[in-house]
């Protein structure tokens, strides 16, 4: 079904032509959610920008487009506001039916459609640097990417996901060098991640302080890259250790990709790529270097894309262009997104502008975000000074909402607390992440995220196992297994007419107008607010309307479909942020 602005908006079309008006180029007619819902559900200011090409006032054809409406519309007779704005009250057996769908839809689409031209995407996301320890940091680019991909995916997209990550950087002159001199291979043993991240800050430290350790750490360098056979061996097996670590932490945020091409995948194209922009013309030589000059570009003016270094090497961007040829080439993207912090703005822009001159036509997106700060509001870090490791993060939000879970519901059995301690703890997590504009830099609090009545994953929870318990305790009541509930739900009819159930069935229409819109902007935190919303509008639903105290058996069934589209829209929704819902809490 279209969502209700969609079909309000052929609606308006139709007036417009029975009115015998026409659209210029380039204008639709839109209608949008209605800031104040007290004058209607949604609106148009249509009349307002068609006035002056029509050559009348807006109340004027406003009063004409109302006249020629087709009375069969979802909407009750449409109301003039203000200057000329429309008004719509969508019909109470329109919003009745939406609700029946959704409670009834067995895709779990929660009344949204898949887009008509689906494209082929691929997200570059979370693509951490090997060797080094995810830190808290990361978790932005991994869950602010991940949500959309589900998203994308869920609108109908094909959606490519890939773990760009960095596996060929200068660290491994260090780490090899390290390996070789001061590798404690029992430590390896015990914990890959903490042994390789020792010798790296060790040695890191040591060329510092000195120069012949910098040196020696360049050479190793050097032979690597020159294809060394023991350098190799050891910078494979780094690799390796370093994914199985990050593998860890991708299960515990059920988190997947599609693909692992690091940067090391592209080692063979950069030669080639660079003498083809020479060839081009594109890229030309400069000091010794080869770099993209963009005289064109104001903002680019003085800020030259170096490609290859005067040595020889070749650069992050070399190795970023090379990757666009592969996915277009191999994957046939339309578009990539590359959800990336927002200090790599220039190098997103350089990289965009040489593709663009290469000839590609695919629409690149740097999805940037700001940082997470700690409560002195500067980057968090541990008390040493240290980042803060993602996986203790992880561990830290579980443990802790074992805690509230257990002196909130004692009762449960020790395998439903850790359950459900790991779908809040993870849970609050993200959804602390994805409720900020992703380009805000916030303060990571865990009272916060963890609140069972803020803005946080444990209220959504919590509102989704009001709503099971409902039917638990109808299901003991009525003596109904799960298939005399679905019955039940299956034959009843929505009828509603009390506030509280009207302003939670309108919520409900508005999650297929939100989803799009999460793309559009590459915003997860529309969908955040949205089912922040959503849950409130049903507990104000639930103080207001019984459901299972209702006056008569018709009323209660139709509040019972409206509890259960509620509870799918708010799974849905929560899954789409890539966060789970528990039975019980
Ligand atoms: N490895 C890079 C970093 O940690 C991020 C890579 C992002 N993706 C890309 N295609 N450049 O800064």
């Amino acid at each position: 079904m279209p969502t209700l602005p969609a079909q309000l908006s052929a609606d308006l079309a139709t007036a417009l032509n029975q009115a015998g008006i026409e659209l210029p180029e380039g204008v639709s007619a839109d209608v949008t959610a209605a800031q104040d819902t007290r004058f209607g559900d949604y609106q148009t200011n249509i009349a307002m920008v068609l006035a002056k090409s029509q050559r009348t006032n807006p109340r004027a054809l406003a009063t004409s487009i109302v006249e020629n409406f087709p009375a069969e519309s979802i909407s009750e007779t449409p109301q003039i506001a203000g200057p000329g704005f429309i008004n719509f009250k969508v019909k109470p057996e329109a919003f009745a039916s939406l609700v029946t769908d959704i409670a009834r839809d067995t895709d779990g689409r929660c009344g949204m459609e898949k887009v008509a031209n689906p494209k082929t995407i691929v997200l570059d996301f979370s693509a951490p640097n090997v060797a080094k320890p995810m830190h808290v940091g990361h978790i932005r680019s991994t869950i602010i990417g991940d949500t959309l991909a589900r998203v994308a995916r869920f609108a109908g997209h094909n959606v490519i996901t890939d773990n760009h990550i960095g596996d060929w950087g200068t660290q491994f002159g260090m780490i090899i060098y390290g390996w070789k001199n001061i590798l404690d291979q029992d430590a390896l043993a015990a914990d890959p991640i903490a042994e390789l991240l020792r010798v790296y800050k060790t040695i890191n430290d040591q060329c510092k302080a000195d120069e012949s350790v910098r040196d020696a750490c360049k050479l190793e360098l050097v032979a690597l890259q020159a294809g060394d056979e023991a350098n190799l061996e050891i910078w494979q097996k780094c690799v390796e250790l370093s994914k199985q670590g990050l593998q860890g932490i991708y299960d515990k945020l059920d988190v997947h990709f599609d693909h692992w091409l690091g940067e090391s995948a592209y080692n063979d194209r950069l030669g080639p790529l660079v003498e083809r922009l020479i060839d081009e013309k594109i890229a030309e030589e400069s000091d010794g270097a080869i770099c993209v000059f963009f005289p064109d570009n104001k903002a680019l003016e003085e800020k030259p894309c170096l490609i290859r270094k005067g040595d020889g090497g070749f650069l992050y961007a070399t190795t970023d262009l090379a990757t666009i040829d592969f996915r277009v080439e191999e994957w046939k993207a339309d578009e990539i997104w590359y959800v990336v912090g927002a200090p790599q703005q220039l190098h997103f822009q350089q990289i965009f502008e040489v593709a663009a001159k290469m000839g590609h036509k695919t629409n690149m997106e740097h999805i940037a975000h700001g940082s997470i700060l700690g409560s002195d509001r500067k980057l968090m870090r541990t008390r040493s000074g240290d980042n803060v490791q993602l996986t203790d993060v992880l561990t830290e939000a579980v443990e802790r909402s074992r805690a509230i879970i257990e002196e909130k519901n004692p009762s449960l059995t020790d395998d439903e607390k850790e359950t459900i301690s790991e779908i809040v703890g993870i849970g609050s997590v993200k959804f602390a992440e994805l409720s900020q504009h992703r380009m805000t830099d916030y303060i990571f609090s865990w009272d916060k995220m963890l609140a069972l009545t803020g803005d946080t994953a444990p209220y959504l929870q919590y509102s989704f196992v009001r709503i099971q318990s409902i039917f638990r305790k109808l299901a003991e009541n009525e003596g109904l297994d799960q298939a005399g509930i679905d019955t039940l739900l299956a034959n009843a009819t929505v009828a509603l007419s009390e506030d509280g159930e009207l302003t939670l069935a309108r919520q409900l229409g508005r999650f297929a107008e939100i989803v799009p819109m999460v793309l559009d902007g590459h915003r997860p935190n529309l969908l955040c607010s949205y089912l922040l919303e959503l849950a409130r509008a049903f507990h104000s639903f639930f103080e207001a309307c019984p459901v299972l105290k209702a006056t008569d058996t018709a009323t209660r069934d139709s509040r019972l479909v409206l509890a259960h589209a509620t509870a799918r829209t708010l799974e849905t929704g929560l899954g789409l942020l890539g966060i789970r819902v528990p039975e019980k809490m």
